[in-house]
């Protein structure tokens, strides 16, 4: 009796590690751009975390061959990520002088590295549709989304099949919306977050909240559980965020810099250096706006956003220069993703990572009692 009124009370059991059916309320951010993997996705979940790969940028046969792996790796619950908006309007079509504007701006860049511009990107096709089918195929545990809300068909479908769905947040506005649509989980994804700020109701750059005014704010108006984001990498964080009525915290930057993630070496190599102190917002690389860590060309083609392409034909635009910037080891051509709490990261191997932020948050926790 004695031991079952403690477990009621360790501080890992919650909303989320019910409904996700995980023991430990830590996610690994699930990364798009190919920067998920099935190791760090098996690693994370076969620790008793939820695991979760980012497939925005995979057809749906790529998502299908991506899950049976998963499955193959691990038997516990995990996290496959899209997109819900996955172009931006303008995207449909640019014009020449649209074009000739952007290559303007990049020049000096193309010049510099010696290579010759791209061809003008062709219109992007949307592939939400079909990559959403996959997941009502393949069922995983959970299906998180960002940049808007599935149709009410397709959360009415996961709810039948048992897809437990988390849709993500920027304002507490993003967050009532979610919670009207009926998600089961809210991501309180704040200011601080590595990668793209998944703004869908208003400008991301307006939309700028910090993880734990946000987890407050939603906590005070909406019941859905809570998953925070934005600047946790450890226990100290994991408690904060819990303190305040997360139900969940979800770790992206620090999972990212570990050697089971698909960054490049010299990625996590400068996630762990002095240049991790300083990260820029910028929509310079990919045409939405996402916070890496400041190089050249994000600090030069500041407040001039407005010139380049609409998502993601600017990532199209952007890859030959970020390819020949590799090549030529010019990395202040390129934005390496990563969010404002790098400098503090110590871990290179998911597992201890994971190991230590449960350790970490149960010593804390101890110190209460
Ligand atoms: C490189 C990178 C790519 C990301 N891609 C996605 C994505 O495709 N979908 C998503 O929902 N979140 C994405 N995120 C957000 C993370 O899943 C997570 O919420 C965020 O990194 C947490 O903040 P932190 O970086 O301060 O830990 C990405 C983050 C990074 C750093």
């Amino acid at each position: 009796m004695g031991s079952l009124i403690k477990l009621k009370v360790m501080w890992y059991n919650t909303k989320a590690t019910e409904l996700l059916g995980i023991k430990y309320p830590i996610l690994q951010g699930p990364f798009g751009g190919n920067l998920s993997t099935i190791a760090l996705v098996a690693t994370v979940s076969n620790a008793g975390g939820l695991g979760g790969y980012g497939a925005y940028t995979l057809n749906a046969p790529e998502i299908f061959e991506v899950d049976k792996q998963i499955k193959a790796a691990t038997n516990k619950p995990y996290n496959i990520n899209l997109w819900v908006s996955d172009h931006d309007h303008a995207a449909d079509g640019v014009t020449d002088e649209q074009y000739e504007q952007t290559k303007q701006l990049f020049k000096p860049y193309f010049n510099e590295l010696s290579i010759p511009f791209p061809d003008k990107p062709a219109p992007f096709k949307p592939r939400f549709e079909n990559q959403v089918q996959v997941i009502l195929d393949v069922k995983p545990k959970v299906f998180s989304f960002m940049f808007g809300v599935p149709s009410a068909d397709v959360l009415e479908q996961c709810r039948r099949l048992g897809i437990v769905t988390v849709g993500a947040a920027t304002t507490l506005d993003e967050a009532i919306f979610l919670d009207n649509a009926g998600v089961d989980m809210i991501i309180a994804s704040g200011f601080e977050a590595g990668g793209h700020r998944p703004s869908f109701l208003a400008s991301a750059e307006t939309s700028t909240t910090g993880t734990f005014a946000l987890i407050q704010l939603i906590k005070e108006k909406v019941k859905t559980p809570i998953i925070a984001a934005g600047g946790i990498a450890n226990g100290n964080g994991v408690a904060a965020a819990l303190a305040l009525g997360a139900s969940a915290a979800q770790i992206g930057t620090a999972f990212l810099a570990t050697d089971e993630s698909n960054a490049l070496p010299i990625h996590r190599e400068m996630l762990f250096s002095d240049a991790a102190k300083y990260t820029t917002l910028s929509r310079a690389f990919t045409g939405r706006l996402g916070r890496g860590l400041t190089s050249r060309v994000a600090k030069d083609i500041a407040g001039k956003e407005t010139q380049v392409l609409p998502f993601p034909l600017q990532t199209t635009f952007m890859s030959a220069l970020r390819k020949a910037g590799i090549e030529q080891q010019k990395w202040d051509m390129i934005l390496f993703w990563g969010g404002q709490i790098a400098p503090i990261l110590k871990h290179t191997k998911a597992k201890e990572l994971m190991e230590s932020i449960i350790q970490e948050t149960n010593v804390y926790y101890n110190a209460l009692k």
